[in-house]
């Protein structure tokens, strides 16, 4: 594809699971690929499945809360590629389900470092680079239909997933001026091991009595059951690309979902209109700000 052949894209948690499939599918449209992950071992496999398919592929370790690891990926991509186009901000943990008393401050730190802070880190560093040429390119980040209602019981993991939808369209207008499309990716379930995430859970976040790598961190059986028999991770790639292509600031791959995240606007709209009619608030002027007004254009 002419828009994407010979450019290259950098995908943090790209070693197995969504990260994969679109470097699979990225790569089959012509793209070099860059593979970042923390698992070093996936990360071989991974690179192995690219090259038997004959993508140019580079694999590096990477774990995204480390902005100096963050900078030498853009080194090692620019030193390889030339350039840097793309930037996909993927990788993501599940984190403990269980309610409010469910997470501990560590839990909810791994959480809040991986899945936003990543993100965060991973723009800051990457989009200098890909402004850099001229030529224009994108962000894509990895949120989740939890970016837009709430998974129960899985706190932290909604909220660093809102979250990623709200940065995602602060700098969507920002960046518009140097060409660069940012979309936000907001899968349903998708057959990856994000139940498991636990199996890459830093030593800093883990109790000190219980070094375990499965400790904590996983999402509970209930999502066991609907991931394993989620989406294939290879369709989620196809539609990326379609999306991409039509310049889609929210990227959504299970319609399904639609009637409950439109209840909850109709429920925002129902509230503002309570607001509008409250006596206490008649004649109360305030200068408009630009909330919202530019995400989706
Ligand atoms: N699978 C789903 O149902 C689903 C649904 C919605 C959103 N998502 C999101 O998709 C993204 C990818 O998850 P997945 O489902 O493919 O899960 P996965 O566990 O199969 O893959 C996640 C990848 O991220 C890597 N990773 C974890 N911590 C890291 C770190 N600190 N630094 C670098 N890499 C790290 C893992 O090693 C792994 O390769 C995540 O952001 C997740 O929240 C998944």
């Amino acid at each position: 594809m002419k828009e994407l052949e010979s450019k290259t894209v950098v995908i943090s948690g790209g070693a197995e699971g969504i990260g994969l499939g679109l470097a699979r599918v990225l790569g089959g449209h012509g793209m070099n690929v860059l593979l970042a992950d923390i698992d070093v071992e996936q990360l071989q496999i991974a690179e192995q499945i690219l090259k038997d398919c004959d993508v140019p592929v580079l694999a590096l370790p990477l774990d995204v809360v480390h902005c100096d690891q963050w900078h030498r990926v853009a080194e090692q991509a620019i030193e390889r590629f030339g350039k840097v186009h793309m930037l996909i901000n993927n990788a993501g943990v599940g984190g403990t389900s269980g309610g409010v008393e469910g997470a501990d401050e560590k839990e909810w730190r791994w959480v809040v470092d991986v899945n936003l802070m990543g993100v965060a880190l991973g723009a800051q560093v990457m989009v200098p680079h890909i402004k850099s040429h001229g030529e224009g390119g994108w962000v894509i980040n990895v949120a989740s239909m939890a970016g837009f209602g709430p998974l129960p019981t899985a706190g932290p993991y909604t909220a660093t997933k809102a979250a990623v939808v709200a940065l995602t369209e602060c700098w969507r207008p920002e960046l518009a001026a140097d060409n660069i499309k940012v979309s936000v990716l907001c899968p349903g379930f998708v057959k990856t091991r994000i139940h498991e995430s636990g199996r890459n859970k830093q030593a800093r976040y883990l109790d000190g009595d219980a070094q375990s790598a499965s400790q904590g961190g996983d999402m509970g059986g209930v999502i066991e059951s609907v991931v394993t028999t989620g989406m294939d991770a290879a369709v989620v790639g196809e539609r990326v690309v379609e999306a991409l292509l039509a310049d889609e600031l929210y990227i959504f791959t299970h319609p399904n979902y639609r009637s409950s995240i439109r209840a909850r606007w109709q429920a925002v709209d129902a509230a503002f209109e309570r607001a509008a009619q409250s006596p206490l608030l008649a004649g109360d002027v305030v200068p408009e700000l630009p909330f919202g007004s530019r995400a989706a254009d």
